[in-house]
């Protein structure tokens, strides 16, 4: 039976660093790799004869493109990464529903179901890695839908890890600042954005698979996310939005 990783948004900036760390370890033999770009799905072919590029679009129908997988191969799932997501910087009205939709699915809806849907095929010892935000830590204006969303999945992290603990299954979820990725917008008016305490995906996966396998149930890489989850546990939600909207006015 194939000892499996299921790594979503693996495409992206923090992804491939996960599938790179995954080719590494011995005891995986396959990664399923999921996202929605044919070139860099194919690309992650270079990186390892374990990799299997799952072309699948978890706004729309791509849960049930894993899920046949699992049904048809019912592997033993070692670890599964719920980091696909979406962002959106701007002001609601102008988010539009589509947008809200999609935000709300492959943040939210898309995680919950595949933890569901994998937890059949987990034995002891399996690892689920939900990728949160430090935006988890307080209700972020014109970043309203996405923060709600890294809520949702903080909540959702953090309550199965006791759920699952008697099971032996780690639940671990990733609260990062800003992480150099192409998620971020690199412009505005011609400026080069510089983004307080941006950190590198490296910084953010090596920490991740660290607390991960020390059962924690929170990874919250860098000093400013640390610092982010600190000050909003001691500072009024009121105070902490007033001075988040003077911030974000320098990225939208
Ligand atoms: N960058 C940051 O500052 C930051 C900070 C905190 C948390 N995070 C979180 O980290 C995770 C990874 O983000 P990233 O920074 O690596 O961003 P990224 O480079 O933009 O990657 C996003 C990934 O999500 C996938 N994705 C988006 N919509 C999808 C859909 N409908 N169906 C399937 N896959 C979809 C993308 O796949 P395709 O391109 O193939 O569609 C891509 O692989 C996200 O959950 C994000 O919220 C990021």
């Amino acid at each position: 039976m194939a000892r499996v990783a299921i790594v979503t948004g693996a495409t992206g900036g923090i992804g491939i660093k996960f599938v790179e760390r995954i080719c590494l370890m011995d005891d995986i033999d396959e990664i399923w790799a999921v996202g929605r770009n044919k070139e860099k799905l194919n690309k992650l072919l270079e990186k390892s004869s374990k990799v299997f590029p799952v072309d699948a679009d978890l706004a729309v129908d791509g849960v049930n493109v894993i899920a046949d997988m699992i049904d048809r191969d019912k592997p033993d799932i070692r670890i599964l990464i719920n980091n696909a997501g979406i962002g959106y910087m701007g002001s609601y009205d102008d988010m539009g529903r589509n947008k809200v939709a999609a935000c709300c699915t492959v943040n939210c809806t898309a995680p919950s179901e595949l933890i569901s849907i994998v937890l059949p095929f987990m034995k002891e010892g399996a690892k689920i890695l939900n990728i949160s935000s430090a935006s988890s830590f307080q209700p972020n204006p014109y970043l309203t839908v996405y923060s709600a969303s890294k809520v949702y999945l903080k909540n959702l992290s953090r309550a199965l890890s006791v759920e699952l603990k008697p099971r032996g299954i780690t639940v671990t979820c990733v609260c990062p600042g800003w992480v150099d990725t192409g998620m971020l917008p690199k412009t505005k008016g011609g400026e080069t954005i510089k983004y307080n305490g941006l950190i590198s995906p490296d910084l953010v996966v090596d920490k991740a698979l660290r607390d991960c396998s020390r059962g924690k149930d929170m990874s919250v890489p860098g000093y400013f996310a640390k610092y982010f989850r600190f000050y909003s546990k001691i500072t009024p939600a009121s105070l902490v939005m007033k001075l988040w909207v003077n911030a974000i006015k320098k990225y939208i």
